[in-house]
C-alpha cells in the first residue's frame, strides 16, 4: 500500500480567528465521513500535516483534540531554531516544540533567499529537530541540493514552479523524486509547486512521488480537501 503525505504549508497567513474558521469548515462531517472511509483504502493511505504559523500551534492542537474522532491529521511547523533552548531572542527551540507538533519543515527556498539560509544552517536545523524528535521535512530545489544523513521525507519544490501557477512537469518531477528514492535512499519523496485540486493526481500517481507540498491552495479548506480526496 502506497502512503501519501499531503502537506499544507500556510507560510505567513492566517490569523487565530481565520485559522478557527478554516478548521471550522475543513472538518465538516461529510470531509471526516470521508476520511474515515477513504484514508486507509486498499491503494493508499493518506497522511494530512498541516503547518501554520507557529502561534496558532496550540490552538489548532487543541482543536484536533476535541475531535472525538481519531483521523490522520498531525501538526507541523515551518521553522526552527538551530540552537537548543536558551538565550537566542526570538527563536523557538525544537524542544519548546515537542509534544505540539510532530513535523518541521526545513530549508525552504523562501527561506533560503529572503533571510539567506545556508546549507550549514539548514544542516544545523535539522540536527535540532531530530535531537527532540521532530521529523524535519526538508526541501531541495533540484538533484544538487545537499541533503544531510538520516532524512526521511524529502519536497522536491523548483523555485520557478513556488506560487507561480506553472507546476514542473509532471514527469520531471517523477524523474527528480526517482533520483532521491533510488540514489540517495530517502524513504518518503513530496513534489510542491502549484499543486491544486485539478493537478494533484498526476504528481500523487507517479510511482516515485509519496505525496504533496501545498502552499497557496491549502489555505482554503475546500481547496484543501479537494487535494486530499484526488491525491
Ligand atoms: P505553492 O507553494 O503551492 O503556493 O506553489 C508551495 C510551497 O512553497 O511549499
Amino acid at each position: 500500500m502506497k502512503k501519501l503525505l499531503l502537506v499544507g504549508n500556510w507560510k505567513s497567513h492566517k490569523t487565530l480567528q481565520e485559522a478557527h474558521t478554516f478548521m471550522i469548515a475543513f472538518l465538516n462531517n461529510s470531509f471526516i465521513e470521508w476520511l474515515h472511509t477513504h484514508a486507509e483504502n486498499e491503494d493508499k493511505s493518506k497522511r494530512i500535516i498541516i503547518c501554520p504559523p507557529i502561534l496558532l500551534i496550540p490552538d489548532l492542537d487543541r482543536m484536533l483534540e476535541q475531535i472525538q474522532a481519531k483521523i490522520p491529521i498531525d501538526l507541523g511547523v515551518q521553522d526552527i531554531s538551530p540552537f537548543p533552548i536558551g538565550s537566542h531572542t526570538g527563536e523557538v527551540a525544537a524542544s519548546e516544540i515537542v509534544g505540539l507538533a510532530k513535523y518541521v519543515i526545513v530549508g525552504h527556498s523562501e527561506r533560503r533567499k529572503e533571510f539567506g539560509e545556508t546549507d550549514e544552517l539548514v544542516f544545523q536545523k535539522v540536527n535540532a529537530a531530530k535531537e527532540s524528535g521532530l521529523e524535519p521535512i526538508f526541501c531541495v530545489q533540484g538533484k544538487d541540493t545537499a541533503v544531510p544523513e538520516g532524512i526521511k521525507i524529502v519536497a522536491y519544490e523548483p523555485i520557478g514552479a513556488i506560487g507561480s501557477a506553472h507546476p514542473d512537469d509532471p514527469q520531471h518531477a517523477e524523474s527528480v523524486a526517482a533520483f532521491f528514492k533510488e540514489e540517495k535512499h530517502i524513504p518518503f519523496v513530496l513534489y510542491g509547486g502549484s499543486i491544486t485540486a485539478e493537478n494533484v493526481s498526476l504528481y500523487t500517481t507517479k510511482p516515485h512521488i509519496d505525496g504533496v507540498l501545498v502552499g497557496g491552495a491549502s489555505l482554503d479548506p475546500t481547496s484543501f480537501s479537494e487535494i486530499i480526496q484526488r491525491a
